[in-house]
């Protein structure tokens, strides 16, 4: 390195280790009250015209004081009462507002004049939640148009109507008039068929990835995981939404029947783990395939009932994850179905080590060679949601630098995945990636994403995906107080190239403790312009924009001049300080961001791809993928798989009640730096299978419990042994099997279900006897909705069906025995 060029890296460093997390607690407020303005004037500058819609952003917006007890406050961003804001976006102009959404947790604040204290957090969810509050208010009728949860994650586009979302596969979430955030009614779902459409006990949805795919008909695909609770057996469910709303089932996946012997010390599931679904957030798509990566966290029948109390003296009961465990020695699977034929293409899920976490999914498409491309973000556990999201966390230390963007590669034809990654780094403190979605199922090149997500100084990291050496990738960092969020990319009109467009992101100046929305030019990533919101805005999740082109609403400026005033009153609240809006216009000469681009270097080595072949062990192959001429493309063999297989020890349950915050402090500059001049070091998460050994795939060996020299995997219970045949998915069973409508009454529904519970809950639930469990079962209409409805609250969107008594004795609780002598719970199944 010359004088130069260490002056000049001496001097930009430490500007550009920028981030920090000092004022993050301003994304996480109190009682914001950024709803009580129905249209808020953004003072902006250089806003392109062509941009005529409503870019709609998710957040997470009331939490409490965080100096409240526990109990007293939210704590985890998906349980912070949900809220929609707009920036409406019309003539080079912006309007914003905002709207809570109507769901019970907001009403219930609402009710305690939004003092979280008073209403002491009367739901359950990630945070610590008072029972006794939430027996309180159980008390009240349930509310149709009231949905159990915010459905505060991402947006669904039906036809014209917008969907606010979230992972309760009954309801999704609210439609509302996105012109004016009101009319929010849960959307009215047109189900043709058997599974969502009545409560059954056959197939009971418990779990849906939000994110979603989108045929260029605007069709939507999707996915859901459901139980059989007469045989208890697992499918994996594909369904697709049309443009007027029709839900179709169009695949399911047979994982097998659980065995309900299988239940080990502290409700750990210690049978045969391939026949659990793992939790899926997101799904991608190719023209003619939906991929489904079913990450390493698998849902556990054995937590189907409620979880042990924190402190049986206390009404405070600890939140967080419950009714799914991380196992570490599980490897990443992956269903394929074809759209066209609408079947299964994997009779049995691929699979590649080692254990992963997908959060979100860049693009996919289907390769000349007829292998699936699929990019995405993977973390080694599920630590982004038990660990980051928590405000407790992201106001003390930056997101860590966890997550690895990788593109999958799927070879059907020879069951096996390789992945390599995307980018340089092995690891990068970044997620919510975008691309230009005019290209989604296509090849494209380009990703977005953004790095240290909801620290200040942050930045938009724009890859090449066409070259992980990263040569060409740029990096946007607007000022060192701005907080930015999820990009979406909107194509310039009548353009064709890729990244002829703009980025639209929102930030939190937290400095002005103010809102903003920047237009980058999504090319050269340089800021166009800029709007600056009045008030501040709350961190949240996923924004998406929609033209008024794709909402079928006239285009152009539609409005008067006195509808863009702000209202001086709308729910008895003071006038907005329109005063300092005048003197924070911006100019040219501060918009100028920080561009980094990398250099390409004669000795880079990406980390290589990676061949995982399942279920016959094969050799490795390496087929680096460089564009720089110099660099070498090498061949590695894959690490020996028994090395780590073998010595692994029992699957580690990771749970919230038990991880320690990590006391390090990350900081670190997000130039795009380059790789060591050698080769990477190969981590613990690289390929573990393959090689020319006889190593068993790790499905066998669970289900065979043998090894060679070492104890079993997992402990395998005979009965488990004996099912290895017939639980075996079958791809004919893969289809939609065309159901007669049972044609019996409600009541005779409910005397199957209770059959098909009380074959198994006695032996799950040892304090509950056959008899039991028909008594109180029969006490209780429609009884087998809530336990299904406690498991998917209790994994994302929380509710308990119990109260609280001194006597409870904290591991023989399940739901049906709540629900049995709580005749106020029943209602129709809804989860969230
Ligand atoms: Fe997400």
């Amino acid at each position: 390195m010359s004088i130069i060029q260490l002056i000049f890296f001496g001097l930009l460093v430490p500007c550009l280790v920028a981030q920090s997390f000092n004022q993050t607690h301003l994304g996480f407020p109190d009682s914001w009250d950024g709803d009580k303005y129905r249209e808020l004037y953004c003072p902006s500058k250089n806003i392109p015209k062509w941009l005529d819609g409503y870019f709609l952003c998710q957040l997470s917006a009331s939490y409490g004081n965080s100096s409240a007890p526990d109990g007293e406050k939210l704590s985890h961003m998906i349980d912070a009462i949900g809220a929609v804001g707009s920036f409406h976006v019309s003539n080079g102009q912006v309007v914003f507002s905002a709207q809570y959404y109507p769901a019970r947790p907001y009403k219930i604040w609402e009710f305690y004049d939004r003092n979280m204290s008073k209403a002491s957090v009367p739901f359950a969810g990630w945070s610590d939640y008072n029972l006794t509050a939430m027996s309180k208010w159980e008390q009240v009728p349930a509310n149709p148009d009231s949905a159990r949860f915010h459905p505060n994650l991402d947006f669904w586009k039906v036809g014209n109507r917008i969907i606010a979302g979230t992972e309760a596969p009954y309801w999704v979430g609210y439609e509302f008039d996105v012109r004016t955030l009101q009319k929010f009614k849960l959307f009215p779902f047109k189900e043709e068929n058997d599974i969502f459409s009545t409560p059954r006990h056959t197939m009971i949805p418990i779990s849906m990835a939000i994110h979603e795919r989108n045929d260029a008909d605007g069709t939507i695909w999707g996915s859901f995981s459901a139980m059989n609770f007469e045989e208890q057996r697992f499918y994996q469910g594909i369904f697709t939404v049309d443009t007027n709303g029709v839900r179709r089932v169009v695949g399911l996946y047979d994982y097998g029947a659980w065995d309900t012997n299988a239940c080990g010390s502290n409700d750990e599931y210690i049978g045969d783990k391939t026949l659990l679904p793992g939790y899926i957030h997101s799904i991608t798509s190719t023209e003619n395939f939906v991929i489904l990566p079913i990450t390493s966290l698998l849902i556990n029948p054995c937590k189907f009932k409620e979880p042990p109390l924190n402190n049986i003296r206390s009404a405070i009961q600890k939140g967080g994850l419950w009714g799914m465990d991380f196992y570490d020695m599980v490897p990443m699977r992956f269903l394929i179905f074809n759209k066209k034929t609408l079947e299964f293409t994997t009779q049995k899920p691929l699979e590649v080590f080692p254990s992963m976490f997908v959060t979100h999914q860049l693009n996919a498409f289907e390769a000349e060679d007829g292998n699936l491309v699929a990019d995405m973000v993977v973390y080694d556990s599920h630590d982004p949601y038990i660990k980051y999201f928590y405000t407790d966390f992201l106001t003390k230390q930056l997101y860590p630098t966890t997550a690895r963007v990788l593109r999958f590669t799927l070879d059907s034809k020879k069951q096996r995945v390789m992945y390599n990654y995307l980018i340089p780094q092995e690891t990068i403190s970044a997620d919510f990636p975008q691309f230009n979605h005019n290209y989604e199922q296509k090849a494209y090149q380009w990703g977005y994403i953004v790095q240290h997500p909801f620290a200040s100084g942050n930045s938009i990291l724009k890859i090449n995906v066409d070259e992980p050496a990263g040569s060409r990738n740029l990096e946007f960092r607007a000022d060192p107080n701005l907080v930015l969020h999820e990009p979406w990319f909107v194509q310039k009109p009548e353009t064709k190239k890729e990244d002829e467009g703009v980025l639209l992101v929102r930030g939190l100046d937290t400095a002005e403790n103010k809102g903003v929305l920047i237009v980058l030019d999504a090319e050269k990533m340089v800021e166009l312009g800029r709007a600056y919101v009045p008030i501040s805005i709350p961190f949240g999740f996923h924004n998406r924009f929609f033209s008024k082109k794709d909402l079928g609403l006239p285009e152009g400026f539609q409005v008067g001049p006195s509808q863009y005033r702000p209202m001086d009153k709308k729910q008895g609240i003071a006038t907005l300080p329109l005063k300092k809006i005048t003197t924070i216009l911006p100019s040219t000469s501060t918009e100028i961001p920080t561009t980094t681009t990398t250099e390409p270097s004669s000795t880079t080595t990406v980390p290589s791809t990676t061949t995982t072949t399942t279920p016959e062990p094969t050799t490795t192959s390496t087929t680096t993928k460089l564009t720089t001429s110099s660099s070498t493309t090498t061949t590695t063999t894959t690490p020996e798989p028994t090395t780590t297989i073998t010595t692994s020890e029992k699957p580690v349950t990771l749970t919230t009640q038990t991880w320690t915050p990590p006391t390090t402090t990350t900081v670190k500059t997000t130039t795009v730096t380059l790789p060591t001049t050698t080769t990477p070091k190969i981590p613990r998460w690289w390929p573990l299978a393959g090689s020319a050994t006889t190593e068993q795939p790790w499905w066998q060996k669970v289900q065979t419990g043998t090894t060679n020299t070492l104890p079993p995997l997992f402990p395998v219970s005979k009965s488990v042994e004996e099912k290895k045949v017939s639980v075996k998915p079958n791809e004919s069973d893969n289809k939609v099997v065309e159901q007669k409508p049972t044609g019996g009454s409600m009541d005779e529904i409910y005397d199957q279900t209770l059959t098909a519970l009380c074959s198994w809950i006695p032996k799950v639930f040892t304090s509950i006897s056959n008899e039991l469990c028909f008594k109180q079962g029969r006490t209780a209409a429609k009884w087998m909705a809530p336990i299904a409805q406690s498991y998917a609250e209790r994994f994302r969107m929380g509710r308990a069906n119990r109260k609280t008594s001194p006597n409870d004795n904290p591991n023989i609780q399940p739901s049906l025995k709540q629900m049995a002598f709580d005749p106020l719970q029943q209602e129709p199944i809804r989860f969230g």
